[in-house]
């Protein structure tokens, strides 16, 4: 008897760009909330690699066979948007203690803006747990092989970003 109303996530991030480990976490939403958003910050970083729009479309090629994963951005306080949603959950990912205290500060704040939302921790599989997006923008745009650490889709958008600076 699953007589709810459907279970809305958001994940929130700037996915600049997106790599295997927020495709983990992702996949862990999707199977266990009804409606995964995946919802990008605007104007979170000053000079972001990749634009909102082609943020969007990279998420939305991988997540293209998933009927319950959305993607959108948001401006303002990640809560309203979550309200707009009707989501109950927020979603982030653990890496190691060093995300604790920002996770556990941001969760006790929202949950202090918006009682009613709760925030759900996931830990990705420990082979993406040292993966960082700034992280793979140094080591692609320094000449390493990202190889399995992003989409393919994403490796390919990076090559066409170092082209475009040579
Ligand atoms: N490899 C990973 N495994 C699990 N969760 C992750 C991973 N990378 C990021 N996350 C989580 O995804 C959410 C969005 O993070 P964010 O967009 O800042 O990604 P990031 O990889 O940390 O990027 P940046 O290096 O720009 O900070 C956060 O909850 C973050 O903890
Ligand atoms: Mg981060």
């Amino acid at each position: 008897m699953s007589n709810h109303p459907p279970r809305v996530a958001i994940y929130p991030g700037s996915f600049d760009p997106l790599t295997n480990g927020h495709v983990d976490i992702i996949e862990r939403g999707s199977r266990i909330f009804d409606q995964i958003y995946v919802a990008i910050l605007a104007n979170a970083e000053k000079k972001p690699l990749f634009t909102e729009n082609e943020r969007v479309a990279i998420i939305r090629e991988v997540f293209k066979g998933r009927a319950n994963v959305q993607v959108e951005t948001f401006n303002g306080l990640l809560v309203d948007y979550a309200q707009r949603k009707q989501a109950t959950a927020l979603v982030r990912g653990l890496r190691a203690v060093s995300d604790f205290e920002y996770e556990f500060q941001m969760a006790l704040m929202n949950r202090r803006l918006a009682p009613s939302v709760e925030t759900v921790f996931m830990m990705p599989d420990e082979k993406y747990t040292y993966i960082s997006s700034r992280l793979i923008k140094e080591v692609f745009m320094l000449g390493g092989a990202i190889a399995g650490l992003v989409p393919p889709v994403v490796e390919e958008k990076l090559q066409g970003k170092q082209k475009a600076r040579r």
